[in-house]
């Protein structure tokens, strides 16, 4: 029996506080993802079970229990404030999928401080926009990536404390500390007391324009990530569960953190390069039940072949969902061959915190259609020109929902313009100085669908510029920007270019200045600059030089007209993309 039940029950009945029943939670318990994920735990006699089963490069492998979450973040939240954190001071976790990332995650959140986590393949530029952004005061990183920060430091004035968690402690700097969990376990730490809308993770997405912003999210977020976990995930007591997703990204804290350990589930992480034979013998060996991950992970399995999943016994595997990108319906129909399980899609985003719209355990399954809203959420397609919700099946409009689920973004970091231009509706006039949406509106996806008759949501594609490569956002303006850094770049633009694989990769479109001619050299020097700079899925796969970029009249590059080219659609109007 799945947790969910029926999904038409579910909708007819529901309240967020149903989240409460599931979690065992009862009114006056702490409200601290930090301690919901680590002492209620231990509190309710579920100490010595295994919570964390982690494997590193060459198949190192370090396990941990729910207990050793407790005393290890215990440490980390008692080390922060002897530094002198205060509780809502912002703390960068900056590495790779390691044990102390996962620890001091629920140790920056016990105390109180925003845990802000960022992908660890990032470069300096990357790094810098998104630390200086949120006034970041301390950075948890490893010996391997503290490079970057001491190449940025000095332009964050915020920013007071680099602490080193792993690697060889010498060669440090002096003003740099050395911290190693192990040694600091710490048996009593009184967590901070949040309530719903204490600010607790802090996640950077790309826009089209301008550079990342950070959507904040609230203690209360659990509500929404732990009965989500429960219905669409189906986790259970027994369950081993294995989330692919690294915790730089939105999916790797809510369903490879909150979710599962608020629920006291055992997950496992892999911290190596991804190849489909590592994955399956992963999956063997530590006899993963349910399993949620990515369309371009499934896509990479499926090129691979049925030959190499016969080679693995995969029989643990119970349950199985997708994240991201759209989730092609071959996929769907592939892995139910091979595996006799599909892989149910959901969607949603960094700033809805949980899944919005989804296929349940034990619903029909239309392959290629991301399923129906979560009970709860209530969804919508708005009219394109008018945002008004259509009603006819088959309408492509935009993916809206009415705000006050419990795990949307509160704000975004110092941009409470940009925040509300997310959302649409008429209570403009009622609207409180603090900018506070309430239900009366639409919070605005910026991604295209339609439903059908039957109510399943069909994904049609992004509504802006924002280029989704292997499930993870890029922002075309960040490239840029990167770009004509270079020293042989005169002007840039970046488009999402198709690929069988990623869905997209970047493809540039570059004039040179004076002085430059286009040379393989180049290519590879610029590829390897923005790599650098920005991370390895920012570097443009493709570069075209051209004698001038297209533009409007005002003199903005006509990144849409480019795109259009490329993928073979209708270029349009071009007095109308010119008037953008
Ligand atoms: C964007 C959000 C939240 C998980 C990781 C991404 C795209 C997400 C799907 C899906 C089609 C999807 C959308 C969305 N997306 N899931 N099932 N089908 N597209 O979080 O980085 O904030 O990206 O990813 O375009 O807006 P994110």
């Amino acid at each position: 029996m799945s947790n969910i039940g029926s999904y038409e029950k579910r909708r007819e009945n529901f309240s967020w506080d149903i989240a409460k029943e599931v979690l065992k939670w009862e009114e006056g318990e702490i409200l601290n993802i930090g301690a919901m994920c680590s002492d209620r735990i231990c509190a309710r006699g579920d100490g010595e079970k295994k919570a964390l089963i982690w494997q590193g490069f060459g198949g190192k492998q370090k396990t941990y229990t729910f207990n050793d979450l407790r005393v290890l973040s215990n440490g980390f939240a008692k080390f922060l404030k002897e530094l002198g954190v205060e509780p809502g001071e912002k703390v960068c976790l900056f590495m790779d999928k390691i044990p102390e990332l996962y620890v001091s995650f629920l140790g920056v959140l016990k105390m109180g401080a925003v845990a802000q986590p960022l992908f660890s393949a990032f470069g300096d530029e990357s790094l810098e926009v998104r630390l200086l952004s949120a006034d970041t005061k301390v950075i948890f990183t490893t010996r391997k990536h503290v490079k970057k920060v001491r190449k940025i430091q000095d332009k964050l004035p915020a920013l007071e404390k680099i602490v080193v968690v792993e690697g060889n402690p010498n060669k440090l700097r002096d003003e740099e500390i050395y911290f190693s969990m192990e040694d600091f376990r710490t048996e009593d730490f009184t967590a901070y007391e949040s309530g719903p809308d204490t600010p607790s993770v802090l996640h950077y997405t790309s826009g089209t324009t301008g550079q990342p912003k950070g959507a904040q999210h609230g203690h209360g977020s659990v509500w929404g990530q732990a009965l989500t976990t429960s219905w669409v995930l189906d986790l259970k007591d027994d369950d081993i569960y294995w989330c692919t997703a690294d915790p730089g990204w939105v999916t790797g804290t809510s369903y490879g953190i909150i979710g599962p350990w608020s629920l006291g589930v055992t997950q496992c992480v892999l911290d190596s390069g991804f190849t489909s034979a590592a994955w399956y013998q992963f999956i063997q060996d530590n006899k993963v039940t349910v399993w949620y991950s990515a369309p371009t992970a499934i896509r990479s399995l499926m090129r691979d072949g049925e030959g190499l999943v016969k080679q693995y016994d995969l029989s643990s595997l119970r349950h199985l969902a997708s994240v991201g990108e759209p989730l092609n319906a071959e996929a769907v129909i592939w892995s139910e061959k091979v595996y006799g399980l599909a892989f149910l899609d959901t969607f949603w985003q960094t700033e809805t915190g949980s899944m919005m719209i989804t296929n349940f355990p034990g619903m029909k399954i239309k392959p290629g259609s991301m399923g129906k809203p979560f009970p709860g959420i209530v969804a919508g397609i708005l009219d394109l020109n008018t945002n008004e919700p259509v009603t006819e099946p088959g309408t492509v409009g935009l993916i809206a929902f009415r705000p006050g689920w419990p795990s949307m973004f509160k704000e975004y970091v110092k941009k409470p313009d940009i925040y509300r231009s997310k959302f649409v509706g008429a209570a403009d006039d009622a609207m409180p100085a603090e900018l506070r949406v309430d239900e009366s509106l639409w919070y605005v996806s910026g991604d295209r669908a339609s439903f059908d008759k039957d109510g399943y949501y069909w994904f049609v594609g992004r509504d802006d510029d924002v280029i989704n490569t292997g499930g993870h956002l890029v922002g075309p303006f960040e490239i840029e920007s990167a770009l004509v850094e270079h020293e042989a770049i005169a002007e840039a633009a970046a488009i999402g270019k198709p690929d069988e694989v990623n869905m997209e990769v970047v493809k540039v479109f570059i004039t040179l200045n004076p002085g430059f001619e286009p040379s393989d050299d180049l290519e590879l020097n610029i590829m390897n600059f923005i790599r650098k700079k920005l991370s390895p899925l920012a570097m443009p796969q493709d570069i075209e030089y051209m004698e001038k970029l297209p533009k409007t009249r005002s003199g903005k590059i006509l990144r849409r007209y480019l795109k259009a080219l490329e993928w073979g659609h209708d270029v349009g109007d071009l007095s109308t993309l010119e008037d953008d």
